[in-house]
């Protein structure tokens, strides 16, 4: 009992991403964050055009820690009960995106524009590397 609720409290404080009390058809928090991680990805694309490292940086923070709406209890459970066993995967890859995130923003403080673009592609490769594995499956479940 203890185990199972300290993986609770570790999956709760990880994956704040679920929608407030919202109706079942509103669209679902991790889509959201979804859609604001494409967002960010397209300001650090054109920072790295304009060599505007600054924007490139600021854009990897908000991948680290994308802006989304409070999360209910519901919706976590909606969440774990579809990942099942594969929340421990889902959870590594999502700490994967956010160490090459993490990456991204030094080489982009540091104004090395190599590094930035090859910190990039590492983060696109690990943001392909969940939608690969989740993508169907999660729409398969959520949006039949
Ligand atoms: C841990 C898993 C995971 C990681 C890591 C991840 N995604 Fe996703 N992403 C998903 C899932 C699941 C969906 C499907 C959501 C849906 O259909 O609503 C998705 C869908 C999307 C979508 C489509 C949203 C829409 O409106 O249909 C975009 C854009 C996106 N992700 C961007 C990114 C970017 C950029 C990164 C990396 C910075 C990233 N994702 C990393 C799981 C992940």
């Amino acid at each position: 009992m203890r185990r199972i609720r300290h993986r609770f409290a570790a999956w709760a404080m990880v994956f704040l991403v679920i929608p407030a009390s919202a109706p079942a058809a509103e669209e679902m928090v991790l889509s959201k964050v979804m859609k604001e991680q494409g967002k960010s990805m397209q300001l650090i694309a054109g920072g790295i055009a304009r060599e505007d490292y600054e924007q490139v940086a600021k854009a990897s923070l908000a991948v680290i820690d994308p802006p989304h709406p409070p999360s209910t209890l519901a919706e976590k459970f909606r969440l774990m009960s579809f990942l099942g066993t594969n929340v421990g995967r889902f959870k590594a890859l999502d700490g994967e995106t956010k160490e090459r995130a993490t990456d991204l923003a030094n080489a982009a403080r540091a104004r090395n524009g190599e590094a930035t673009i090859a910190a990039f592609q590492r983060l696109q490769t690990s943001c392909l590397a969940c939608h690969t594995e989740f993508r169907k499956p999660f729409q398969d479940h959520f949006k039949p």
